[in-house]
C-alpha cells in the first residue's frame, strides 16, 4: 500500500500536470537536452547499440511526459512508460511519434502491491529501467528496491538521475 504522503504528491502531480508540460516542453527544457541527454545516451550506450536491432526491453518509471520514454523509443526500444499520475500519462501517450514502440500503464512506485501485479502483468525482463529525475521527491524507495530484481534481466541496465533542474538552470543561464 502507497502512503498518505505519497498519494497526496501524486495527487498534486496529477493537477499540475499540464503545467509541468507546457514548461518542460514535449522535448524537455535547456537542462535537460545539455545535461541529461549527453548522460543518459553515454550511460545506456551499449544497451541502445542493441535496441536499434530491435531487441531491448525498457520501463520507464515515473515518466511525467515521456521525455526519456521516447528517446529510447527512438533509438529503438520497446518501451513501457508509467507514473503515478494519470494525466501525466495522457500527456506522454498524446506525444508518441509514428514508429515508436510504446505502451503506457499507471504504476505508483511506493506501493508494493502495484509492483507486484505490475511483475505479473508486464512480466519481467526489462533491458533498461530508468527513473529520471523523480526519486528525490518519492516518499519511499523499498518498494522499488524489492521490485528492481524480478524485473530486470541479468546484465539489465537500472539508471536514475537524483538531480532536478532549478539549481543547475541558475548555473548554466
Ligand atoms: C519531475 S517529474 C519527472 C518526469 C520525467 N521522468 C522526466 O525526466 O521529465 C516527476 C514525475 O514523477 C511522478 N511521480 C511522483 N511520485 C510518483 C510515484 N509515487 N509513482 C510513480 N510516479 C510518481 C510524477 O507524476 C511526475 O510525472
Amino acid at each position: 500500500m502507497s502512503t498518505e504522503i505519497a498519494r497526496e504528491a501524486l495527487s498534486v502531480w496529477d493537477d499540475i500536470a499540464t503545467f509541468w508540460d507546457e514548461s518542460y516542453s514535449k522535448d524537455g527544457n535547456q537542462y535537460f537536452k545539455l545535461l541529461q541527454v549527453p548522460s543518459l545516451e553515454r550511460l545506456l550506450g551499449e544497451k541502445l547499440a542493441g535496441a536499434t536491432a530491435g531487441k531491448i526491453r525498457a520501463l520507464d518509471l515515473a515518466t511525467g511526459n515521456g521525455v526519456v520514454a521516447r528517446l529510447l523509443a527512438r533509438h529503438g526500444a520497446e518501451v513501457l512508460a508509467t507514473d503515478g499520475s494519470d494525466n501525466m500519462l495522457r500527456i506522454a501517450a498524446d506525444y508518441v511519434e509514428g514508429g515508436m514502440n510504446m505502451k503506457f500503464r499507471r504504476l505508483d512506485v511506493t506501493s508494493d502491491e502495484e509492483f507486484e501485479r505490475f511483475v505479473e502483468e508486464e512480466a519481467s525482463g526489462f533491458d533498461i529501467i530508468t527513473i529520471n529525475m523523480s526519486i528525490m521527491d518519492i516518499a519511499t524507495l523499498d518498494p522499488l528496491a524489492r521490485a528492481l530484481p524480478k524485473l530486470l534481466t541479468k546484465d539489465g541496465m537500472y539508471v536514475v538521475s537524483l538531480t532536478t533542474h532549478d539549481a543547475v538552470l541558475r548555473t548554466l543561464l
